[in-house]
């Protein structure tokens, strides 16, 4: 995600501001930016690419003298990575700075407001907007204009500001992304991460939703919305940079694991509007939506998993016939697409080789495509006719999980919005729909919240040989992703099975304590799958269930149950992945291995 960092002081800002962001790299961006008021004016000078361009630009910051600044690297969302679109942004006047974290969700009403009042955008950006905005009500006294733009403000935001009028103040607010306070023996720092500010205080204080900090030179103090002063206490960071930068977690993966719940709430909540389903930028009018005869998903790998799932989804509830590729092999099966067809790729990177080869191959043969993308300014979200972006941020570990369920829930969208617009599912239903999918964070939360069991669990079967995943229906799209996050992460043998296929084969290379994940969150396959378990479980298997809450009959037929909570049967995906994600992941620790940076293989596949 993207970075911020704020400092007023005694010293030159602008080396610090560089330091700071040099601390947060490891979050991922593509370009950043520094504003610092120099004494007459507030200076701004952006870079596209890494941070040493930034440095190069402003000679390490030498070049711009001033002890108030805020900066900012920037992790495209709304626009593609390019100088323009990078923080700070300005109002038209430039005498107010911004640089901002997380997603505005109403910025195209806000926007349209501004622009019909006279205001001028520079960017695509969903930041600008609240420059303008401040601009807007601000009337000499930045309090004030703060708290009314928060009231205005829709979605998730930590703000750093700087007021060009109020030279020896840097303000910070927050709702729904960190945002924390540093205090100096040499002046104060906001940032957004506690690595940005440890070089120079272990003393931080934490903001949360809808507080605003106030920093001069020496001092620190606290607003609520209403702009009424509140107290905070100052916590000591004792952690080292390391963890620092994992945010307090042993790894990426599992600070990832645990950023589901947000990521998911990113990825739908600008696209569920007063009980409806908005995608603005598919472009899509209902006409186009009527007209697809058929869906080709192609990806690769666990995109290529949420693509199984999504086939269950789209032909249950739109009533579209899907077919799901890998795309190694679409590319060159020379696939038949006919008039009407629209091809979806998914991919977090956007620059998977083959997942872009896919896409290109299907523009050749003159057919739609959608990208679902996680990286903005990607090659896929670049040539893809149409783009759905997931909003994960940034995925560092190897092994995806975030990035998998923003993958999930953007498709359960699409295919809901589908079914809405050719009208096989009822406002009734989808209404009901909409209920259970803004549900799902909290019941990962809840999920993620039993972690020490499944990690006693895991413990238990650190030297295990073989894993079996079974499933049926969309339980074996899950069962594909959990026997994947397993192998790739833990090295141990494992392979995913529809649990009607055990007993043509595979069944008799269960032994005594083979352990089976079996899969049952499908309540019209139940009944089959306890079957199947009842199988290997009398040729000795150890049987972990993972189904849903309620279920307690398959506590006859399994060893050891995990219970997910109710939701839609569509979207049980979003919530059995968890525990298998953490029981990978315990797996992978209790093992000794590398869980960030698995062995043989590369966060973004962009060879054959
Ligand atoms: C597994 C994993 C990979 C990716 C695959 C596609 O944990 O991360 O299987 O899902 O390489 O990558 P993207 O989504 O970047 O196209």
């Amino acid at each position: 995600m993207c970075g911020i960092v704020g400092y007023i002081g005694e010293a030159q800002a602008a080396p610090i501001l560089l330091d700071g962001l040099s601390r947060l790299e490891y979050r991922g961006y593509d370009s950043a930016g520094i504003a610092v008021y120099d004494g007459t004016d507030i200076q701004v000078k952006k870079a596209t690419g890494r941070l040493k361009v930034l440095s190069e630009l402003t000679h390490d910051g030498v070049t711009m003298p001033g002890t108030l600044g805020i900066g900012h690297t920037r992790w495209a969302t709304h626009g593609a990575p390019t100088d323009a679109n990078a923080h700070p942004h300005y109002n038209s006047t430039e005498t107010i700075a911004v640089v901002h974290n997380g997603i505005i969700e109403n910025y195209l009403k806000v926007k349209k407001r501004l622009q019909d009042k006279g205001y001028e955008f520079q960017s695509e950006t969903d930041t600008e907007v609240v420059a303008h905005l401040l601009d807007y009500y601000y009337k000499g006294e930045p309090i004030e204009a703060i708290t009314k733009v928060m009231l205005r403000l829709e979605g998730s935001y930590a703000l750093g500001i700087i007021f060009r009028d109020h030279p020896d103040v840097l303000y910070a607010v927050r709702k729904d992304s960190p945002l924390i306070v540093g205090k100096g023996a040499e002046g104060n720092l906001i940032a957004s991460d506690v690595p940005a500010v440890l070089k120079y205080t272990r003393e931080v204080y934490f903001i949360q939703n809808e507080e605003i900090a106030v920093l001069n030179k020496e001092d620190i103090s606290f607003r609520n919305v209403d702009g009424e002063p509140i107290e905070k206490e100052a916590a000591t960071i004792e952690w080292d940079i390391n963890a620092a930068e994992k945010g307090g977690y042993e790894h990426f993966m599992l600070k990832e694991i645990y950023e589901q719940p947000k990521t998911v709430r990113d990825t739908l909540n600008p696209r569920l509007k007063d009980g409806r389903i908005v995608i603005e930028e598919l472009g899509m009018t209902d006409e186009e939506i009527r007209a697809i005869q058929k869906i080709h998903i192609v990806a690769c790998g666990s995109a290529y998993h949420t693509g199984v799932t999504a086939k269950y989804v789209f032909e249950g509830l739109a009533r579209i016939p899907v077919e799901v590729d890998l795309a190694s092999e679409f590319r060159y099966r020379n696939p038949i697409l006919e008039e009407g067809a629209l091809v979806i790729i998914i991919s977090q990177s956007g620059e998977t080789a083959d997942s872009l080869a896919a896409l290109r191959e299907a523009k050749t043969r003159g057919i739609q495509t959608l990208g679902i993308v996680n990286v903005v300014g990607s090659s896929i979200a670049r040539e893809a006719d149409k783009v759905m972006y997931t909003w994960a941020g940034p995925e560092i570990a190897v092994a995806t999980t975030k990035a998998y369920s923003a993958q999930l829930v953007a498709q359960y969208l699409l295919a809901l919005k589908f079914a809405q617009v050719r009208g096989t599912v009822t406002d009734q239903e989808c209404e009901g729909m909409i209920g259970d999918l803004k549900k799902l964070p909290e019941q990962i939360e809840l999920l993620l919240g039993s972690k020490e069991r499944i990690q006693r669990f895991a413990n238990r079967y650190v030297a295990a040989r073989d894993v079996f995943f079974i499933g049926r229906g969309i339980d074996y799209a899950i069962s594909l992703e959990g026997s994947l996050k397993l192998k790739e992460i833990s090295y141990i043998h494992s392979e995913a099975y529809a649990a009607g296929e055990l007993k043509h084969g595979t069944i008799s290379l269960i032994e005594e304590g083979t352990l089976v994940a079996a899969v049952a969150t499908q309540e019209a396959l139940y009944k089959k799958t306890i079957s199947n378990i009842v199988e290997v479980r009398t040729r000795g298997a150890f049987v972990m269930a993972v189904t849903n809450t309620g279920n307690t009959e398959i506590e006859k037929a399994a060893d050891y149950v995990i219970y997910i909570p109710q939701t839609n049967r569509y979207f049980t995906n979003s919530l059995a992945i968890i525990p298998l994600q953490l029981f990978s992941y315990y797996v992978s620790v209790g093992r000794g291995c590398d869980v960030d940076k698995p062995r043989n293989l590369a966060k973004s596949v962009t060879v054959e």
